[in-house]
């Protein structure tokens, strides 16, 4: 007898029968704990805490709304992200406006909604936002992103490493980062909240974390020595997620617990009046609750491998052609059979770096097979394109037995839909 995967308590084979394929597939017991898990560790009896989530990694009204019941804020790059939020009824004050090229409507617009911050990430922006505001006359929260000098690599920290990032200013910009300041305190429309960082992603250790928060703590205390209070330091995401075997992350309340006791160290033995701590999980929060159910169709055997197509690809999930993410699968009504076969998972589109897994052990495929690829949760959707004219794949919620789709299927019709032939009045 076959036994046949499960999510949330729903059959893969069931999924796959009533919404088709390609399927993103959500365990919403799964979020719903991995926000509360946040939630709950990270908090600390000296410092008011704030899990913000980064809705980069996968933004849906839904998602939205489990994130608000949760009671974590929201990190938004774009008015794109904004708007969604607006729409799924998230409040405002509980949102941070991030991006190195916020336009100026972007920023008006975030100052009309009333964000929670603007997270200012370099000197020209910051005129732009003050520009704004005192147009607006409306009292804007802000942050600094620093650049800290510190990229984490996976397992691995660089110090000095990175300074020519796109992101933030430099930490040894000092003159420039002061000024910056000033001009914040001396503008009666904006209040200056604090000090942004974020070192990376899918990073697993704890080590990076904590030499972030020592170079960035002694340079709070510079500023603060030069006359400028810092309340909030926002700490930025990248706690990573368990793709392959290999992943090993460690728990997240540990992560937790050892990121705010060394801030508490670092303001004690320093003497820095931070008195929030931020941090803004995204691939973390929703990776390992999402899975992609995909339809096997043709195989093919070369020289050196076997290929097993599927009827999606990079469109769903970029991944893996940008920069060489590995993920796991199996075949999701074969859950018992022995994996017999090494093959190679590629997609239909019209790429050769278009391979989802290249070297995967399987049970033997036939046309028609679903296949599951997991860890799928994060920066898939919300990368995936119309790439050869692919409609976006649908996008369920499973929980306790049932489901719900929380994003339709892309109609075909979409592909034309915005295609027009209109003469431009110059
Ligand atoms: C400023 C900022 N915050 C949070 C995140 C989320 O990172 P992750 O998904 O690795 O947790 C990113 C990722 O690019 C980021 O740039």
């Amino acid at each position: 007898m076959n036994e046949i995967l499960t999510i949330g308590g729903v059959s893969a084979k069931a999924l796959a029968e009533a919404m088709g394929t390609p399927l993103m597939v959500y365990d919403q017991a799964a979020l719903e704990k991995r926000l509360n898990e946040f939630k709950t560790s990270f908090v600390h009896s000296e410092f008011e805490t704030q899990v913000i989530y980064a809705s980069k990694a996968f933004s849906c009204t839904a998602m939205l709304e489990l994130v608000k019941k949760a009671g974590c804020g929201l990190d938004v790059v774009s008015v794109g992200e904004l708007e969604a939020a607006k729409h799924a009824d998230f409040p405002m004050r509980e949102i941070v406006f991030h991006g190195n090229n916020k336009t100026p409507y972007e920023i008006r617009t975030a100052i009309e909604y009333g964000v929670g911050s603007i997270i200012i990430d370099g000197a020209m922006e910051l005129d732009e936002v003050i520009k704004s505001a005192v147009q607006l006359r409306k009292k804007t929260p802000v942050i600094v992103r620093i650049n800290p000098g510190i990229e984490a690599d996976t397992h691995q920290y660089i110090i000095t490493a990175n300074i020519d990032s796109k992101f933030g200013v430099s930490i040894y910009e000092r003159e420039c980062i002061l000024g910056m300041i000033k001009k914040i305190h001396d503008c009666e429309y904006l209040e200056f909240q604090g000090i942004h960082i974020h070192i990376g992603s899918q990073i697993f250790g704890i080590d990076p974390f904590i030499a972030g928060i020592r170079k960035i703590m002694e340079f709070i205390s510079d500023i603060e020595k030069a006359g400028y209070p810092v309340n909030v330091l926002d700490l930025g995401g990248g706690f990573a997620a368990t793709y392959t075997e290999k992943d090993m992350p460690l728990p997240i309340s540990l992560v937790c617990n050892h990121i705010l006791l060394e801030c508490k160290n670092q303001k004690d033995s320093l003497g820095v009046s931070v008195g929030k701590i931020m941090i803004e999980p995204g691939r973390s929060m929703v990776a390992e609750a999402g899975l992609t159910l995909y339809t096997v169709g043709f195989i093919k055997q070369t020289a050196n491998k076997k290929y097993i197509f599927v009827d999606g690809g990079m469109s769903d999930n970029i991944r893996p052609a940008l920069y060489g993410a590995k993920y796991r699968c199996d075949a999701a009504e074969k859950m018992n059979a022995p994996k017999t076969e090494k093959v190679c998972v590629a997609g239909k589109c019209c790429e050769s770096g278009d391979v989802l897994i290249e070297e995967a052990m399987l049970p033997k495929m036939e046309p028609g097979d679903l296949l599951a690829v997991y860890t799928t949760g994060a920066y898939g959707y919300s990368m995936a394109s119309n790439y050869n004219r692919l409609p976006l794949p649908a996008v369920v919620f499973a929980k306790d037995g049932k489901a719900r789709c929380v994003i339709k299927r892309q109609p075909y019709e979409d592909m034309w839909r915005l295609d027009t032939d209109t003469q431009i009045n110059l």
